[in-house]
């Protein structure tokens, strides 16, 4: 064909072309992540030459342990790569099962879990095995973006609700009662949550359960940074699912305690009705989660890297310790004190009325990466950042000091409000 017929050809397909790239009504309500425009950014003035400390991203600075990594090498010299289950390795099930009774004291039939691909693929799993058109889950705002965008792309709604300090930025049982209607399906928390690393009160999450199961719906706990809990020994929302029910899924996942990311690697714990449900989806979707990284993710429960794992989540509660007073000398109002995960909720009000203006400013004068709230929901997104203390010490040290020089006297400084958001 000549490059003239190639163009008639181009020119004359264009109409069709135009119909043919037509998007999906549910495109147009998944958001972009406004964080990754700050990132591209924060990579383009690191490329120019300047030092900019990243405390943006939600991925721990380590990466899988030795023992980890061995096992991988092991599987993959063994060829052990072909399609699993699409539940996943039964000993893979297995062992996260005996983690529940060893680590929880939680007694979890194996055959409740199911392997996914990350806390992801968990999460659209479930709202795909439960949520119907034009029905809701109700969420606390702030929350983890993604979280409504599985809603919306089944043709459900997120409803969020204003979650401020004195709820510690979570869902009560008083709030589910007030915003339940007749189509809500159920409640979706994450705890401790991104991106406020505040967790919510057993007692409060047992009355959540009861006000949700009196209604018959369902109850999900993205328990994604559980094991990252400082205060006290991680519990499982399925402490509650065996006492008085089947109606709670319990999400996890090996990105975060376990440092594997990029491995896509997650699973959840549903009533056992479900299970063949999720089996039939799952071999329909993904057929099954990595091989490799789940053949590799059985040696996450062995003693060698767990004792890895632990001294990895007080180094993370370290750096809080070191962040939390440096933060709030600096004039940030951190209104609840972060109990998990790694990542810090900050009420920069006394320096901005724009957190978005505010985190490019800090990201162009002191090299300071960090997220502005809009990326969380609509509830004051303005007067928050998130900033994320999975990056080493050293450079959270160096942070601080440029903060401090930059904000010393900094023009716009006022007392931060007594009644903090959604109080
Ligand atoms: C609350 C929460 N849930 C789920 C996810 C998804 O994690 P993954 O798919 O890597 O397991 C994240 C990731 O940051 C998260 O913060």
């Amino acid at each position: 064909m000549s490059y003239t017929g190639t163009f008639i050809d181009l020119f004359a397909t264009t109409s069709i072309m135009n119909s043919a790239l037509e998007l999906a009504d549910r495109t147009r309500r998944i958001e972009p992540f406004h964080v990754m425009e700050l990132q591209k950014r924060a990579y383009a003035l690191e490329k120019a030459g300047r030092s900019i400390i990243h405390m943006t991203i939600g991925e721990p600075d380590f990466t899988a342990p030795p023992p980890v990594v061995e096992a991988l090498a092991q599987a993959m010299r063994e060829q052990r790569s072909q399609y699993t289950a699409a539940l996943g390795l039964p000993a893979l099930r297995h062992a996260i099962a005996d983690f529940y009774a060893s680590r929880m004291g939680v007694t979890v039939a194996p055959e409740r879990i199911v392997i996914t691909a990350g806390a992801s693929g968990a999460l659209l799993l479930t709202i795909a095995a439960l949520v119907n058109p034009g029905q809701e889950i109700l969420m606390p705002d702030p929350c983890y973006p993604c979280n409504r965008h599985f809603v919306s792309a089944f043709e459900g709604s997120a409803r969020l609700i204003p979650a401020g300090p004195g709820e510690r930025f979570q869902l009560s049982a008083a709030v589910v009662r007030d915003n339940w209607t007749a189509a809500t399906r159920g409640v979706l928390v994450a705890s401790p949550s991104n991106p406020t690393g505040t967790s919510i009160a057993f007692d409060e999450l047992r009355r959540i359960v009861e006000v949700v199961r009196e209604r018959g719906g369902i109850t999900i706990v993205d328990e994604i940074y559980q094991l990252l809990s400082y205060e006290g020994a991680p519990r499982s929302a399925l402490e509650l699912a065996e006492a008085s029910g089947q109606d709670i899924i319990v999400i996890n996942s090996f990105s975060k305690y376990f440092n594997m990311t990029g491995w896509r690697l997650g699973w959840l714990v549903a009533p056992g009705a479900l299970v063949p449900v999720f089996e039939k989806l799952a071999q329909n979707l993904f057929i099954c989660p990595s091989t490799l990284a789940q053949n590799a993710a059985l040696a996450c429960f062995g003693e060698p890297a767990l004792a890895i794992y632990e001294e990895r989540k007080a180094e993370f509660r370290r750096r809080r310790d070191f962040l939390v007073p440096a933060l709030r000398d600096l004039g940030f109002g951190i209104p609840v004190e972060p109990d998990g995960a790694f990542y810090i909720y900050l009420d920069c009000s006394r320096f901005s009325e724009d957190s978005s203006a505010f985190a490019d400013m800090l990201l162009e004068k002191a090299g300071v990466a960090v997220v502005p709230g809009h990326d969380f929901g609509l509830n004051q997104p303005e007067r928050w950042l998130r900033v994320s203390y999975a990056t080493s010490f050293a450079k959270l040290e160096e942070a601080v000091r440029r903060l401090a020089r930059l904000l010393a006297d900094w023009p716009r400084a006022r007392p931060v409000a007594a009644s903090p958001a959604g109080d």
